[in-house]
Protein backbone atom coordinates (compact mmCIF):
# COMPACT_ATOMS: atom_id res chain seq x y z
CA UNK A 1 0.00 0.00 0.00
CA UNK A 2 0.94 3.18 -0.93
CA UNK A 3 1.78 5.78 2.05
CA UNK A 4 0.07 9.09 2.40
CA UNK A 5 3.30 10.34 4.66
CA UNK A 6 6.12 12.54 2.86
CA UNK A 7 9.06 10.17 2.37
CA UNK A 8 11.44 11.33 5.28
CA UNK A 9 14.85 12.47 3.40
CA UNK A 10 16.89 13.21 7.30
CA UNK A 11 17.09 11.73 10.24
CA UNK A 12 14.51 13.30 12.64
CA UNK A 13 16.55 14.25 14.99
CA UNK A 14 18.49 16.07 11.97
CA UNK A 15 15.30 17.67 10.97
CA UNK A 16 14.62 19.23 14.64
CA UNK A 17 17.91 20.82 14.45
CA UNK A 18 17.21 21.71 11.25
CA UNK A 19 13.72 23.42 12.61
CA UNK A 20 15.77 24.76 15.53
CA UNK A 21 18.51 26.39 13.44
CA UNK A 22 16.08 27.93 11.01
CA UNK A 23 14.16 29.38 14.30
CA UNK A 24 17.48 30.69 15.33
CA UNK A 25 18.01 32.71 12.17
CA UNK A 26 14.50 33.84 12.17
CA UNK A 27 16.04 37.48 12.05
CA UNK A 28 17.12 38.95 8.61
CA UNK A 29 19.35 41.80 8.70
CA UNK A 30 17.30 44.77 8.70
CA UNK A 31 19.14 48.01 9.74
CA UNK A 32 17.77 49.77 11.93
CA UNK A 33 17.14 53.85 10.70
CA UNK A 34 20.14 55.90 12.64
CA UNK A 35 17.94 58.29 14.31
CA UNK A 36 15.37 54.85 15.83
CA UNK A 37 19.24 53.89 16.76
CA UNK A 38 20.12 57.07 18.47
CA UNK A 39 16.89 57.24 20.30
CA UNK A 40 17.64 53.52 21.35
CA UNK A 41 20.65 54.77 23.04
CA UNK A 42 18.87 58.04 24.80
CA UNK A 43 16.00 55.49 26.05
CA UNK A 44 18.59 53.38 27.86
CA UNK A 45 20.35 56.47 28.94
CA UNK A 46 23.99 55.47 27.64
CA UNK A 47 26.75 57.44 29.54
CA UNK A 48 30.60 56.91 29.15
CA UNK A 49 30.86 54.29 31.41
CA UNK A 50 28.01 51.84 29.95
CA UNK A 51 28.93 48.82 27.74
CA UNK A 52 26.44 48.22 25.38
CA UNK A 53 25.93 44.85 23.85
CA UNK A 54 24.23 45.05 20.12
CA UNK A 55 22.47 41.28 19.42
CA UNK A 56 22.69 40.33 15.86
CA UNK A 57 24.37 43.65 15.10
CA UNK A 58 24.23 43.44 11.29
CA UNK A 59 26.14 46.46 9.88
CA UNK A 60 27.32 47.05 13.27
CA UNK A 61 25.76 50.60 13.25
CA UNK A 62 24.77 50.66 16.62
CA UNK A 63 27.96 49.71 18.62
CA UNK A 64 29.80 52.52 16.61
CA UNK A 65 26.98 55.38 17.36
CA UNK A 66 27.20 54.11 20.72
CA UNK A 67 30.72 54.70 20.91
CA UNK A 68 30.51 57.79 18.74
CA UNK A 69 28.42 59.83 20.14
CA UNK A 70 28.00 58.08 23.62
CA UNK A 71 31.20 57.42 24.21
CA UNK A 72 31.09 54.14 25.92
CA UNK A 73 32.74 50.66 24.58
CA UNK A 74 30.61 48.77 22.90
CA UNK A 75 30.10 44.93 21.24
CA UNK A 76 28.57 43.64 18.44
CA UNK A 77 27.69 40.22 18.14
CA UNK A 78 26.86 39.08 14.72
CA UNK A 79 26.41 35.85 13.25
CA UNK A 80 26.96 36.23 9.48
CA UNK A 81 30.82 36.43 8.61
CA UNK A 82 30.37 39.23 5.44
CA UNK A 83 28.24 41.92 7.82
CA UNK A 84 30.94 40.79 10.70
CA UNK A 85 33.45 42.10 8.47
CA UNK A 86 32.06 45.22 7.35
CA UNK A 87 31.52 46.07 10.52
CA UNK A 88 35.13 45.51 11.65
CA UNK A 89 36.41 48.01 8.64
CA UNK A 90 33.66 50.50 9.38
CA UNK A 91 35.65 50.11 12.99
CA UNK A 92 39.06 50.49 11.54
CA UNK A 93 38.32 53.11 9.47
CA UNK A 94 37.17 55.14 12.15
CA UNK A 95 39.72 54.43 14.79
CA UNK A 96 37.30 53.15 17.53
CA UNK A 97 38.89 49.42 17.90
CA UNK A 98 39.51 50.40 21.64
CA UNK A 99 36.11 51.12 22.21
CA UNK A 100 34.70 48.90 19.79
CA UNK A 101 34.69 44.74 19.00
CA UNK A 102 32.69 42.63 17.30
CA UNK A 103 32.16 38.73 17.98
CA UNK A 104 31.15 37.09 15.03
CA UNK A 105 29.08 34.78 16.67
CA UNK A 106 25.84 32.70 17.92
CA UNK A 107 24.49 35.05 20.63
CA UNK A 108 22.87 32.35 22.03
CA UNK A 109 26.20 31.24 22.70
CA UNK A 110 27.21 34.63 23.67
CA UNK A 111 28.20 35.80 27.29
CA UNK A 112 26.18 39.06 27.96
CA UNK A 113 27.67 39.64 31.40
CA UNK A 114 29.94 42.39 30.55
CA UNK A 115 26.71 44.60 29.35
CA UNK A 116 25.17 46.77 31.01
CA UNK A 117 23.15 48.00 28.32
CA UNK A 118 21.56 45.81 25.80
CA UNK A 119 19.83 46.60 22.40
CA UNK A 120 18.37 44.13 20.60
CA UNK A 121 15.81 44.27 17.07
CA UNK A 122 14.95 40.98 16.83
CA UNK A 123 11.91 38.68 16.23
CA UNK A 124 9.82 38.46 19.60
CA UNK A 125 10.46 34.40 19.28
CA UNK A 126 14.18 35.04 19.16
CA UNK A 127 13.68 37.76 22.37
CA UNK A 128 11.86 34.73 24.12
CA UNK A 129 14.50 32.38 23.51
CA UNK A 130 16.50 35.41 24.84
CA UNK A 131 15.12 35.77 27.93
CA UNK A 132 16.91 33.41 30.16
CA UNK A 133 20.08 34.23 29.37
CA UNK A 134 19.50 38.02 29.55
CA UNK A 135 17.93 37.68 32.93
CA UNK A 136 20.85 35.29 34.19
CA UNK A 137 23.42 37.13 32.78
CA UNK A 138 22.38 40.75 33.17
CA UNK A 139 23.37 43.08 36.33
CA UNK A 140 21.14 45.10 39.13
CA UNK A 141 20.63 48.43 36.34
CA UNK A 142 21.17 46.83 33.47
CA UNK A 143 18.80 48.18 30.75
CA UNK A 144 17.46 46.60 27.66
CA UNK A 145 15.85 47.91 24.66
CA UNK A 146 14.07 46.26 22.49
CA UNK A 147 12.48 47.33 19.12
CA UNK A 148 9.44 46.89 17.63
CA UNK A 149 9.15 43.34 19.11
CA UNK A 150 8.39 42.21 22.73
CA UNK A 151 10.41 39.93 25.10
CA UNK A 152 7.55 38.16 26.33
CA UNK A 153 6.89 37.45 29.68
CA UNK A 154 9.16 40.39 30.85
CA UNK A 155 6.53 44.36 31.49
CA UNK A 156 8.57 47.32 29.97
CA UNK A 157 9.16 49.93 31.61
CA UNK A 158 8.35 52.65 29.46
CA UNK A 159 7.23 52.29 25.75
CA UNK A 160 7.74 54.96 23.17
CA UNK A 161 6.25 55.18 19.72
CA UNK A 162 8.70 57.58 17.44
CA UNK A 163 9.34 57.90 13.64
CA UNK A 164 12.09 57.98 11.65
CA UNK A 165 13.07 60.53 9.05
CA UNK A 166 11.23 58.41 6.46
CA UNK A 167 7.99 58.67 8.96
CA UNK A 168 7.78 55.12 9.54
CA UNK A 169 6.70 54.23 13.03
CA UNK A 170 9.06 52.38 15.62
CA UNK A 171 8.14 51.21 18.97
CA UNK A 172 10.66 51.22 21.47
CA UNK A 173 10.35 49.12 24.63
CA UNK A 174 12.58 49.76 27.55
CA UNK A 175 13.51 46.97 30.19
CA UNK A 176 15.12 47.66 33.49
CA UNK A 177 17.25 45.37 35.68
CA UNK A 178 15.69 46.28 39.10
CA UNK A 179 16.43 44.35 42.42
CA UNK A 180 13.38 42.11 43.09
CA UNK A 181 12.23 44.86 45.92
CA UNK A 182 11.77 47.59 43.70
CA UNK A 183 10.06 45.42 40.89
CA UNK A 184 6.25 47.49 40.34
CA UNK A 185 3.88 46.02 37.94
CA UNK A 186 2.24 49.36 35.68
CA UNK A 187 1.33 48.93 31.98
CA UNK A 188 0.54 51.94 29.43
CA UNK A 189 1.04 51.33 26.25
CA UNK A 190 1.89 54.30 23.89
CA UNK A 191 0.94 54.57 20.13
CA UNK A 192 0.81 57.52 17.54
CA UNK A 193 4.10 59.05 16.03
CA UNK A 194 3.82 62.41 18.45
CA UNK A 195 3.44 60.29 22.13
CA UNK A 196 5.72 59.07 24.46
CA UNK A 197 4.54 57.66 27.40
CA UNK A 198 6.58 56.82 30.95
CA UNK A 199 5.72 53.70 32.68
CA UNK A 200 6.77 51.44 35.68
CA UNK A 201 9.28 49.17 35.69
CA UNK A 202 10.21 45.15 35.77
CA UNK A 203 12.45 42.97 34.26
CA UNK A 204 11.44 39.33 35.50
CA UNK A 205 13.29 36.20 35.50
CA UNK A 206 16.99 35.18 37.15
CA UNK A 207 17.97 35.99 40.11
CA UNK A 208 18.65 39.54 41.48
C1 LIG B 1 16.93 42.95 12.16
S1 LIG B 1 18.71 42.79 12.04
C2 LIG B 1 19.23 44.06 13.17
C3 LIG B 1 20.61 44.63 12.83
C4 LIG B 1 21.11 45.72 13.77
N1 LIG B 1 21.03 45.30 15.17
C5 LIG B 1 20.34 47.00 13.60
O1 LIG B 1 19.50 47.27 14.47
O2 LIG B 1 20.57 47.72 12.62
C6 LIG B 1 18.99 41.26 12.95
C7 LIG B 1 20.40 40.72 12.83
O3 LIG B 1 20.53 39.58 13.69
C8 LIG B 1 21.43 38.66 13.09
N2 LIG B 1 21.20 37.35 13.71
C9 LIG B 1 20.11 36.54 13.57
N3 LIG B 1 20.24 35.42 14.31
C10 LIG B 1 21.45 35.53 14.94
C11 LIG B 1 22.16 34.70 15.87
N4 LIG B 1 21.64 33.54 16.29
N5 LIG B 1 23.36 35.12 16.35
C12 LIG B 1 23.90 36.32 15.94
N6 LIG B 1 23.28 37.13 15.05
C13 LIG B 1 22.07 36.75 14.56
C14 LIG B 1 21.06 38.74 11.61
O4 LIG B 1 22.12 38.25 10.80
C15 LIG B 1 20.80 40.23 11.43
O5 LIG B 1 21.95 40.92 11.03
Amino acid sequence: MKSIFPRRTMSPIRELEEQLAALRSAAPFVPTPWSIARRMLEMAEVGPDDTVYDLGSGDGRIPILAAQEFGCKAVGIERDRDLCRHSEDRVAELGLEKQVTFQCADFFQADFRPATVVTMYLLSAVNGQLQPRLASHLRTGSRVVALDFEVPGWRSERTDTVCSEASVEYTLLLYLRTPRSQRSTASIRGSGCAVEQDRAVVLQGGGA
